[in-house]
């Protein structure tokens, strides 16, 4: 493939705004000049994640990543450079002349992908070709119509051993096939087999459509393994983060921002058919906070809809506390004795659900009437409550915890204080943070003020005024600092803006090779205030380099001392003092006058 042009790439670019961009990701709330989200990266409670709309970066405080719109997508999406760019142009309307990736340029992503949505077709059409009459009969018997088959693509594997890897190792190698989880390797000779078998399949997709996995259900009459067979967690895969249907019914769901949540894959495909297509499912997994979060995107409210058995409403219970955590309302739909979506709505129909729905309790009615609170032992009640104490743990946002601590304290009739009390005794308490200053933390805590001065320059340096630039060049050099990381970062960020003084502060990272220095330099850049007094804060820094310098070799000078020679004792003794004289006279020196010299 022909190498995309700079100039392309930098149009491009620029014409995906990074807030827009992020935002279409992740939700991000503005403060001060920046905005900020929980970082889709790491999981954390807390916001670090920042986006700088003046600058077009990106960068997370609490685990170190960074840079432009660019490397946003293919950390987001773990794509490679051009498939990443790709991607942009396409959300920008701009054209790119040339052709696919080449098959080295994919990354293992792109091409996992690939071999999905490979497997998806494959699996499609064998679900209407003879060998999958009998599973499409019983898809019908359940009241799947074609139409749904189609919107969800759902397919059939056959019941062989090499169906499926005997068309993918026309194009892929062994080692991607395995990655992919659609085959399994035999112990015994090391051939490959279709870990599907026998099954109906319903693909899993991503919230954008992106194929990631499958869940397999047998044939009744099938053997008798396991009901659901789903695909392992792969590098395109995480099921704490795939909600099934999303892709489908996400339009509606931001629409109506409510959203339905049940179990399983047939309870989604049944509700679909009902008309009720704002429903998601999670796909083999329980429901998780990075679950919610990403519902979050599309909705304020969520109504639950778990079967009706005891295990159904204790998952309901916890998925409950799970949505609250993540500010999602929540209410639950309860079904009739042994029901479930799907059974309800074949022997119901949807305007009972319909009801069912608009009757749908708030969380709390639904714990009172599942915990029967007023009928308990004190013993179970104290049991409960502890649990539901740990539910609340976990939230992060303190006003949150406390209001629904609060709210059980009411339900199950003890005091508030107590609560409350039990609540803080066992407070979530953060994990100790005591690693590196510089390594993409927080830079908070400087050892002193020498160090404090370099953290300023660079920050100068990357985020000022010409003006500022051009004296960092003419006046630091990498020998002043004492800090070992930040000289690194000096010596990085010099030979850029030796190149181009006015580059703009956004594209500097771009032209700094070693990940861990341009990571630091985009946090340097997120963190910049764009202060007025430049000038002052450059020169009393620079003043203090210089002090930190002469501290040094006075202190040398004293060791020398130690051991000198009696007749050696003057002669030190007086560069002590033309040591002390020089620190006076670094006052004098830097001052703002020195931007006098220096033509911007
Ligand atoms: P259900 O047992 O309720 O299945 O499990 P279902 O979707 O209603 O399917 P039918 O009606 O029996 O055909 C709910 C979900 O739990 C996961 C699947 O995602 C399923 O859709 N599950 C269930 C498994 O992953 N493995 C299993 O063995 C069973
Ligand atoms: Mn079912």
């Amino acid at each position: 493939m022909a190498k995309i042009p700079e100039y392309t790439i930098e149009k491009i670019k620029d014409s995906n705004d990074i807030v827009d961009l992020v935002s279409s990701y992740l939700p991000l709330k503005k403060k001060g000049a920046n905005y900020w989200a929980r970082c889709p990266f790491h999981d954390e409670k807390t916001a670090s994640f920042s986006v700088s709309p003046s600058k077009q970066i990106f960068h997370c405080f609490g685990c170190g990543v960074g840079g432009n719109v660019i490397n946003f997508v293919m950390e987001y999406e773990k794509l490679s450079f051009i498939e990443s760019v790709k991607l942009l142009a396409e959300r920008a309307n701009i054209p790119l002349d040339h052709q696919e990736a080449s098959p080295r340029e994919k990354s293992d992503t792109g091409k996992l992908r690939e071999m999905h949505v490979r497997a998806i077709e494959i699996y499609h059409r064998e679900l209407f070709s003879p060998n999958g009459k009998k599973a499409m009969e019983y898809l019908n018997s359940r009241g799947i119509s074609k139409q749904t088959v189609q919107t969800f693509k759902v397919g059939f594997a056959p019941d062989s051993w090499d169906f499926l890897v005997s068309k993918l190792s026309e194009d892929h190698s062994t080692e991607l096939i395995l990655k992919s989880g659609l085959c399994v390797q035999s112990q015994k000779d090391n051939r490959l087999f279709d870990r599907f078998r026998g099954r109906i399949m319903f693909p899993v997709m991503d919230e954008r459509g992106n194929a990631v996995g499958f869940g397999g259900r047998t044939l009744p009459g099938g053997k008798d393994d396991a009901k659901y067979l789903n695909s392992p967690e792969t590098p395109i895969y995480n099921k704490r983060r795939i909600l099934y249907g999303l892709n489908v019914n996400q339009e509606i769901i931001r629409k109506e921002k409510k959203a339905l949540v049940v179990e399983g894959y047939m309870d989604l495909l049944q509700l679909y058919q009902h008309g009720f297509i704002n429903v998601v499912a999670g796909s083999g997994t329980a429901f998780t906070g990075d679950h919610a979060r990403l519902l979050r995107r599309f909705a304020d409210e969520a109504v639950l809809c778990y079967d009706s058995d005891e295990a159904g409403q204790k998952a309901a219970v916890r998925t409950a506390f799970t949505l609250a955590s993540q500010k999602l309302d929540c209410r639950i739909l309860k079904l009739p004795e042994g029901e479930d979506p799907d059974s309800y709505l074949q022997n119901e129909g949807a305007d009972a659900f319909f009801k069912r729905e608009a009757n749908a309790l708030p969380m709390m009615e639904f714990l009172r009437e599942y915990y029967q609170p007023s009928s308990m032992s004190p013993r179970d009640k104290a049991e409960t409550i502890a649990y539901l104490l740990e539910e609340i743990r976990a939230f992060p946002d303190p006003v949150y915890r406390e209001t629904f601590a609060r709210e059980i304290a009411t339900l199950f009739s003890v005091e508030e204080s107590t609560l409350l009390q039990q609540l803080n005794r066992r407070a979530y308490r953060r994990p100790a943070s005591g690693k590196a200053v510089f390594s993409g933390e927080k830079p908070k805590h400087f050892k002193n003020q020498g160090e404090a001065a370099e953290y300023y320059l660079l920050q100068l340096l990357v985020n000022g005024s010409v003006l500022i630039r051009k004296a960092g060049l003419r006046y630091l050099s990498p020998v002043l600092f004492r800090h070992a990381f930040l000289r690194k970062v000096l010596e990085g960020v010099l030979p850029v803006l030796q190149k181009d003084p006015g580059i703009p502060a956004g594209q500097i990272p771009d032209r700094i090779g070693d990940n861990k220095i341009r990571n630091f330099v985009i946090q340097l850049l997120i963190e910049a205030q764009n202060s007025l007094n430049q000038e002052t804060i450059f020169v009393e820094s620079l003043r203090q380099l210089e002090l930190q310098v002469l501290r040094e070799k006075y202190n040398a000078l004293t060791e020398e001392l130690k051991k000198a020679d009696p007749s050696e004792v003057p002669g030190i003794m007086k560069k002590q003092i033309e040591n002390l004289e020089a620190r006076k006279r670094l006052k004098l020196l830097y001052t703002p006058e020195i931007f006098k010299e220096i033509d911007a």
